[in-house]
């Protein structure tokens, strides 16, 4: 079996998809492997996640690590969601192909993109504490 049963569970229903429109941070980040695009919504209070949403016009592995890594999330520290790697949410979903890992990382990034600018619209620069986001860059080569 190529997929996990938790990666089929998280695909064929994947939880936490669509917007927040008062979100507190947004997020889109492009993977430069396959050109899709993965959009992020957050609330935050207190310094802790209270919601996290998610559109990607992605492949099935982008939706179940996005599926999983908001519910890794939801409630948690932005400290500990900025720790949250895409290894984390891979081996939380038993795994993926060798081939699809870098559809993870679409996930990883987003989330990071998201809390950049929940700090930039807080007037305080991202790049000491979330660093630097490659991804943000190579979408803005296509
Ligand atoms: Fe593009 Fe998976 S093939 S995110």
């Amino acid at each position: 079996m190529l997929y996990s049963d938790k990666v089929l569970e998280h695909f064929s229903n994947p939880h936490n998809v669509g917007d927040l429109p008062d979100a507190d941070g947004v997020g889109e980040v492009g993977n430069a492997k396959c050109g899709d695009i993965m959009k992020m919504y957050l609330k935050i209070k207190d310094g802790v996640i209270t919601d996290a949403k998610f559109k990607t016009f992605g492949c099935g592995a982008a939706i179940a690590t996005s599926s999983m890594a908001t519910d890794m999330i939801k409630g948690s520290t932005i400290e500990d969601a900025l720790k949250l790697s895409n290894q984390a949410v891979v081996e939380a979903l038993d795994g993926l192909p060798a081939s699809k890992i870098h559809c993870s990382v679409l996930a990883e990034q987003a989330v990071k993109a998201a809390l950049a600018d929940y700090y930039r619209r807080q007037g305080v620069d991202p790049t000491p504490i979330v660093g630097p986001l490659p991804e943000e860059d190579a979408c803005h080569l296509h």
